[in-house]
C-alpha cells in the first residue's frame, strides 16, 4: 500500500478501534505525522498513565512500550514491532542490578527510564533526561546507584553537593558517537552554528556544548534561542519537531549522523498490521509490573 494510503487508512482505524497512538521524537516522519501525540520520554509516560482510549499504540523501543504498560495495566498497549529494543537498555542485567545493591545496601537506586520493566521493579525511583538531577537531588541519604547511562550519570552528579553517585558502566552507542571530532567536522563549515546536544553524550562532549539537554528541552532551546544555526547532537528524527516549532532556523546533524537503527524498525506498514491485527500486546509479569510502577509514579510525582 503506499504512504498516503498507509496513513489514511491508520487514521480512520485509530478512531474506529478507541486507539491513542503515541510515538518519541526519534521516530520516523510519516509515524510522527499518524501520532495523536508526539513527546519527550517523561512527556510520553504521562499521557500513557492518563489516556482516555482503551487502548495505546507505542511508536517507540520496548522499554518506552512497557512502560506504558506499567502505567495503564488495564488498558492494551500495542507495540508494531516488539524486537525494537534499547542497545542501553541491554547493558543492565537483572541479576547484576541485584549484587549491586547487595554491595551497596544504602545506596538509592536510580534507574533512567531506558531499562526494561525487571530493572525499573529493583529500583527505587526512575528518572528521564529530562528530571535526572532532579530525581538525584531529591533522593534521601547520601549515596546513589545510577543505573545505567554513566553519561547522564556523570553530567549530573557533577553538580550533586554532599551525594557518593556510583555510575553504572551503561552508554547509549548512538550518543557515545556524538564526540567533539563529530561536531567540529561540521561546524569547520559553520563556526557560527550553537551545539546543542544530549546528556547521553559523553562527557567531553557535554563539556563543550552550548547548551545540554533532553529531546524536549532541546526543542524548547531552539524555539527560544536568538540563533538562526544549530548542531543537534542526538538522534536524527528529533530534526523533524524542531523544522516544525522553527521553521526559520537551520538544523545540522554531527558527522556521522546519529541514527538508531531500533527506533527506525517501527514503520508506518508495522504500525497499519498492528492496527489492524491489534498485535503485539506488551506484557509485563505482575508482581514485576507492580513494584516498576511504585518507582515510576515516584518520580511522576516529583
Ligand atoms: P528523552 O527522554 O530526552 O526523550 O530521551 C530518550 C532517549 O531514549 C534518548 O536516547
Amino acid at each position: 500500500m503506499e504512504t498516503q494510503k498507509l496513513h489514511d487508512d491508520i487514521i480512520r482505524q485509530k478512531e474506529e478501534k478507541d486507539v491513542v497512538i503515541l510515538a518519541h521524537y526519534y521516530q520516523r516522519p510519516e509515524i510522527q505525522a499518524v501520532a495523536d501525540f508526539v513527546g519527550d520520554s517523561l512527556e510520553l509516560s504521562r499521557v500513557a498513565a492518563s489516556a482516555p482510549q482503551g487502548t495505546i499504540l507505542f511508536c517507540g523501543v520496548k522499554f518506552m512500550a512497557e512502560t506504558a504498560k506499567i502505567l495503564s495495566p488495564d488498558k492494551t498497549v500495542l507495540t508494531p514491532y516488539p524486537l525494537a529494543g534499547c542497545l542501553l537498555a541491554d547493558m543492565a542485567e537483572p541479576r547484576e542490578v541485584e549484587e549491586a545493591k547487595k554491595a551497596n545496601p544504602t545506596a538509592q537506586v536510580v534507574a533512567y527510564v531506558n531499562v526494561y520493566a525487571e530493572i525499573k521493579a529493583l529500583a527505587d525511583i526512575i528518572c528521564t533526561s529530562a528530571n535526572a538531577g532532579k530525581v538525584m537531588e531529591k533522593t534521601e541519604g547520601d549515596k546513589i546507584l545510577f543505573v545505567p547511562d554513566r553519561n547522564l550519570g556523570a553530567f549530573h552528579a557533577r553538580t550533586m553537593k554532599g551525594k557518593d553517585v556510583r555510575l553504572w558502566d551503561g552508554y547509549c552507542p548512538i550518543h557515545e558517537r556524538i564526540t567533539p571530532e563529530a561536531i567540529e567536522r561540521v561546524q569547520r563549515k559553520h563556526p557560527d552554528a550553537l551545539v546543542i546536544v544530549h546528556p547521553e553524550c559523553p562527557p567531553r562532549m557535554t563539556e563543550k556544548a552550548d547548551f545540554v539537554g533532553s529531546t524536549s528541552q532541546l526543542l524548547r532551546f531552539v524555539e527560544q534561542s536568538d540563533a538562526k544555526c544549530f548542531i543537534v547532537g542526538t538522534e536524527e528524527g528529533i530534526l523533524h519537531e524542531m523544522k516544525k516549532k522553527a521553521p526559520d532556523k537551520d538544523f545540522l546533524l554531527p558527522d556521522p549522523i546519529p541514527i538508531c537503527d531500533q527506533m527506525k524498525m517501527i514503520t508506518l506498514e508495522r504500525v497499519h498490521k498492528a492496527l489492524k491485527e491489534d498485535i503485539y500486546p506488551v506484557i509485563v509479569e505482575e508482581a514485576i509490573r507492580a513494584k516498576a510502577e511504585k518507582a515510576i509514579r515516584r518520580m511522576l510525582e516529583l
